[in-house]
């Protein structure tokens, strides 16, 4: 097993991409602490770990209130001993907001509190408890919409460009306490938020869904988009000692998503 005793935290671990790593995670033999605001759906993560022999904890965290994230970092400390892994997963994202002079202001603030603040946080409470044992590995969850301009998202868009960034000063300042730092940028990728917003972009578009998944698709050079297991995997690699001389690295798992022209998607 590739993380066998280690201790990870991944945020929005209750759904979607971020369940498939809590899942991954514990099968490759981590303790997984799940945190996100929705307690059910990571109870649900974490008793499914547990019936199967692992060990696994919820804990409700907004990864945008400090003192929130302070009490995820203590508490998984307190009940597994150590943090060895972070997984700054967890996002805000509205695929409904518009070019930039008419855009939700809202929407702005908040997806950057959340997604850029949000990590920061996270990383930040992580690296103290990491920083005394010389050891550790943090991977924040970006986006091909981090590596190319989206028309209509520039709140999401901008968010995950400055996870890019912060990883690599983070690489950098981190280095020197042996804590590895890496991004993962996952293309489309089927997970129940994603499906929703292409039923709600064929409605917009006035065209069927079969329609739409049949461009998306197209779009892709592998003819298909991710499956959420298929990004987990890549995590538990770069969290893993298999990765062991990276950091600072932006890993694309996209199907070749990000090869297309990101105004081609919006064509769609
Ligand atoms: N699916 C894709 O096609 C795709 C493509 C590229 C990148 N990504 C990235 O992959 C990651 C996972 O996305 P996903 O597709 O799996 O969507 P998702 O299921 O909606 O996951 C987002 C998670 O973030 C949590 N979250 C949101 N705001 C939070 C907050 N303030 N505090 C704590 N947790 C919060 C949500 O849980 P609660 O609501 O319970 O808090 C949810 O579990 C995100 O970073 C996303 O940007 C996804």
């Amino acid at each position: 097993m590739k993380l066998e005793d280690e201790v990870a935290i991944i945020t929005g671990g209750g759904t979607g991409i971020g369940k498939a790593i809590s899942l991954a995670f514990a099968d490759e033999g981590a303790a997984v602490v799940a945190a996100a605001r929705n307690v059910a759906r990571l109870e649900e993560v974490a008793n499914q770990i547990k019936s199967k022999g692992g060990k696994a904890r919820a804990i409700q965290t907004d990864i945008s209130d400090h003192q929130q994230v302070k009490r995820m970092v203590a508490e998984t400390v307190k009940e597994f001993g150590k943090l060895d892994i972070l997984i700054n997963n967890a996002a805000a994202y509205s695929y409904n907001n518009a070019d930039v002079p008419d855009m939700n202001l809202d929407n702005w603030y908040d997806t950057l509190t959340v997604n850029v603040s949000g990590t920061m946080l996270c990383a930040r409470e992580a690296m103290k408890v990491m920083i005394p044992r010389k050891s550790g590995v943090i991977v924040n969850v970006s986006s091909v919409a981090g590596i190319s301009g989206h028309p209509t998202e520039s709140p999401y868009c901008v968010s995950k460009w400055a996870i890019i960034g912060f990883t690599e000063v983070l690489a950098i300042e981190a280095g020197k306490h042996n804590i590895r730092v890496n991004t993962i940028s996952p293309g489309a990728t089927r997970t129940k938020e994603f499906e929703e917003m292409i039923t709600a972009l064929a409605n917009k578009r006035g065209i069927t869904e079969e329609d739409m998944w049949r461009k998306l698709k197209a779009s892709n050079s592998l003819n298909r988009i991710a499956e959420p297991e298929e990004i987990a995997r890549a995590v538990v690699f770069m969290a893993s000692d298999d990765s062991s001389a990276m950091t600072g690295h932006n890993m694309i798992v996209s199907c070749g998503f990000h090869l297309i022209h990101p105004q081609e998607i919006h064509r769609l």
